[in-house]
């Protein structure tokens, strides 16, 4: 039965889309079956960093509606990497249970769910968050971002997260950067945030313009690297964080 992330961040842009794509194709390498779940209901992007914008007929609240079957609104990126796409627009009234009850229909035939959400700490984030197993916040290494984090997961927190369910990625570190004073270390990150890390996602020009159909990260990138160390972690390994 599935593990249900939700992907989550407190400032936009922190990479959510990205860390779901990314990390569902390092969990295929290790012989994962992924359901992603875009939660970003009004501004969807998934469907176009997996390239199947194309194919997009249905999304879930044509599932929630009865206008199709669960099996129908799924896209295969692959064999083992499938695709529900959010609805163009935000539902007027979601109905948290009954989202709740379509993705517990997905759950048996994956190994894990992740649902990317909009940004914020708002009613749709807490939703996901509530009907998952964890929730991984992503934040880019500066104040801004470090506040928004600290923010979501407080929100989170008062709803029951805590340090093991509630972790913290840190993406587009550059050490350097970092060294130089001009980025936020993690240790930094960790002590603004109160969220323990999962891990920490080097900054990668392939990741600013490859969907992941077009180029896939090469694999001796400290990127690659970076998601399958995530991947191997949600899968219960040992991998100690090295920076
Ligand atoms: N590690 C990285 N290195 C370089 N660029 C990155 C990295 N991660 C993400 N990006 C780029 O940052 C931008 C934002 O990423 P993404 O769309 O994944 O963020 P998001 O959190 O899903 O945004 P939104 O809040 O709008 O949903 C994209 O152009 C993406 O390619
Ligand atoms: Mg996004």
């Amino acid at each position: 039965m599935a593990k249900i992330y939700t992907v989550a961040s407190g400032k936009g842009g922190a990479g959510k889309s990205t860390f779901c794509a990314n990390t569902a194709s390092a969990l295929e390498k290790l012989g994962k079956k992924v359901l992603l779940i875009d939660g970003d209901a009004g501004f969807r992007t998934l469907d176009l960093l997996l390239k199947v914008d194309s194919m997009v007929v249905y999304d879930w609240l044509d599932v929630l509606e009865n206008r199709c079957k669960n099996e129908k609104a799924l896209l295969f990126y692959s064999d083992k990497i499938q695709l529900l796409p959010a609805p163009v627009e935000i539902p007027e009234n979601f109905d948290a249970e009954a989202f709740k009850k379509l993705v517990y229909g997905y759950r048996d035939g994956y190994d894990f769910i992740f649902i990317d959400s909009p940004a914020g700490a708002g009613n749709l984030v807490c939703s996901y968050a509530l009907l998952s197993d964890g929730c991984i916040e992503l934040a880019t290494p500066d104040e801004v971002s470090a506040r928004g984090a600290e923010i979501l997961g407080d929100t989170l927190i008062k709803r029951g997260f805590n340090g093991e369910n509630l972790r913290l990625v840190i993406n587009r570190y550059d050490s350097k950067a970092a060294k130089r004073g001009r980025q936020l270390s993690p240790d930094n990150m960790v002590d603004k945030t109160y969220i323990r890390l999962l891990g920490v996602i080097p900054e990668e020009r392939e990741l600013t313009f490859a969907s992941l159909s077009e180029k896939e990260l090469s694999p001796y990138s400290e990127a690659y690297e970076a998601f399958c160390n995530i991947a191997g972690r949600l899968c219960g390994k040992e991998i100690p964080l090295i920076l």
